[in-house]
């Protein structure tokens, strides 16, 4: 593609059986991002959080990556360029939606089907669960080119891998193929790059079958109660529960005691409660 990329297709989406398929969408930049690609990104992961038809949402790629991470070009040059402004602007822009994916009101799922480097880490990390093809590529290239990994990105290394691991990732620019990402920790699972979608697809309709109210607080707690004390934590998550029963409008805690112990219907070690038939879709 020769002419600059528009705005609004840099970002591609499609709603299929409960799943938001959001890709990044610039494949001849090998979806390195833009600020009008984080600009989109945002309005396209917004428009989408509270639809009903959206209990899941996952983040690829178009094309042979899934995100060359920041576009050198775009992100840094020409905003430095244009000075301090500028640059806390497009800084702004793109923080913006990996914190609003971090906290995203559903389930997100990265799928990786390439290329993953740098400034990739933030969304990768802001997503809840994470699979990627055996040949995807993950590195920390900042060192290659002189600078640290900002953005997010060291602290991205550091909360996923043990600490050998990330200092080495970050210092030596060495790329981590998928079943390598997998051992240290960056994404659940790789897979055959054949498999992927399915094996995604497979996720979110198990995630779908679940309470959608509990499965928001559940991730939520996992990501809070990392930076809390043991103490904090057992308080937050009482909170937090109550908090659950007061969103949740199909009572489904009070539906799935009832399966359990009164119809006698599923085991909750082996499966979860049948939410049709809760008292309302409240979820
Ligand atoms: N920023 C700006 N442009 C990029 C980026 C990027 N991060 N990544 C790829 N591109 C551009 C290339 O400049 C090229 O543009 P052109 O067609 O106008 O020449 C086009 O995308 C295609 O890239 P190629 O390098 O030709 O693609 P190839 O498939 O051979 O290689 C690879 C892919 C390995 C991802 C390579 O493009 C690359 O190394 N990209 C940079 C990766 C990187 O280090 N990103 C920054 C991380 S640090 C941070 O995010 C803060």
């Amino acid at each position: 593609m020769t002419t600059e990329r528009a705005e609004q297709d840099t970002v591609a989406f499609e709603v299929r059986d409960g799943v938001a398929w959001v890709k990044f969408n610039r494949p001849e930049k090998r979806n390195c991002m833009s600020p009008k690609l984080n600009r989109q990104m945002l309005r396209v992961i917004t428009d989408l959080e509270f639809r009903d038809d959206v209990g899941v949402l996952v983040l690829s790629g178009e094309g042979t990556a899934w995100s060359a991470g920041m576009d050198l070009k775009e992100y840094f040059r020409e905003t430095e360029a244009q000075g301090l402004g500028a640059i806390r602007q497009a800084q702004r822009e793109a923080y913006a939606w990996w914190e609003r994916l971090r906290w995203y009101q559903k389930v997100t799922i990265a799928m990786v089907n390439g290329w993953c480097f740098g400034g990739g880490y933030g969304p990768l990390f802001a997503c809840d669960l994470a699979f990627c093809a055996d040949d995807a590529q993950f590195g920390l290239s900042e060192i290659n080119w002189g600078i640290l990994p900002g953005g997010g990105a060291t602290k991205v290394a550091t909360e996923l891998m043990p600490m050998r691991k990330a200092m080495y990732h970050a210092l030596l620019g060495e790329n981590l193929k998928g079943p390598q990402a997998e051992a240290a920790g960056l994404v659940n699972e790789s897979v055959p790059a054949d498999k992927l979608e399915e094996r995604v697809t497979e996720v979110a309709q198990n995630l779908l079958r679940k309470n959608l109210a509990t499965l928001k607080a559940t991730k939520d707690a996992v990501r809070r109660v990392r930076e809390m004390t043991y103490g904090n934590a057992e308080d937050y998550l009482i909170r937090a529960q109550e908090a659950l029963s007061w969103h949740d409008k199909s009572e489904g805690r009070l539906e799935g005691m009832k399966q359990f112990l009164d119809d006698k219907t599923y085991k909750p070690g082996l499966g979860e409660y049948d939410k049709s038939e809760a008292a309302s879709a409240g979820d």
